[in-house]
């Protein structure tokens, strides 16, 4: 399976986000990701649909929009209609998660449900056939640059034995304190795809860690 790196547009510079978005064109990097917050969810507030416009504008990537908002499906419409690729919802934010991932898809992108670090895989038993990916918070969601949390490797474990248990096709996304110490374990361990904000943007050379990252 390939490895699907998505730099978080969370670490860039938003003084000046066409020459961060120009570097990802020109990178290895698979998907950017959107952390979208609204300061409900998360005790932050990121940026919204303007923004998300103009980036789908000059990107040449997939865009992978993590929202960690409160009533996600009041917004799945707009999503679809900027062209991003894959929404994701957090399945603690969903009072009806099903029918948040049907219309998700109804709308043609991707379906995806994120866990908070202390929200058990098991949770997924009777949803995890129907999202294309689920991602595995390895922070606690709302600020990019905080320490990896150890408990991730067994969740991937968990979440790899009841994919396989479900016959579900979901991949696998790993965000938070991605970097060079623990990409190589988080693959092993049976992720597809590692978000990467600080780690990316804060090197001095953003474009030879992504290809680092692709090949770790
Ligand atoms: C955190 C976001 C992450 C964040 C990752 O709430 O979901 O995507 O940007 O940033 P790093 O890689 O710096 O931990
Ligand atoms: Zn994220």
């Amino acid at each position: 399976m390939n490895r699907i790196i998505a730099p978080s547009l969370l670490s860039a510079d938003f003084g000046n986000l066409q020459k961060d978005i120009e570097m990802i064109n020109q990178s290895e990097a698979d998907w950017l990701h959107l952390d979208v917050m609204d300061g409900v969810f998360v005790p932050n507030i990121s940026f919204g649909f303007p923004v998300i416009k103009a980036v789908k504008e000059i990107c040449t990537k997939k865009l992978d929009a993590h929202l960690m908002i409160v009533e996600p499906d009041k917004y799945v419409e707009r999503f679809a209609e900027i062209g991003v690729y894959s929404l994701n919802v957090h399945y603690e934010a969903c009072l009806h998660l099903h029918r948040t991932i049907q219309s998700i898809k109804k709308q043609g992108m991707k379906a995806a449900v994120t866990l908070n670090p202390h929200t058990p895989v098991s949770v997924l038993t009777d949803i995890v056939q129907d999202v294309d990916m689920v991602l595995l918070m390895s922070v606690n969601p709302g600020f990019g640059g905080q320490a990896f949390i150890e408990n991730t490797y067994s969740k991937i474990a968990d979440l790899k034995e009841l994919i396989a248990k479900k016959g579900s096709n979901a991949i696998i996304q790993i965000d938070g304190g991605v970097n060079d110490k623990n990409a190589r374990k988080l693959f092993e361990a049976g992720a597809d795809s590692l978000v990467a904000g600080n780690y990316v943007f804060n090197s001095k050379d953003p474009l030879s860690t992504i290809s680092d990252l692709k090949r770790i």
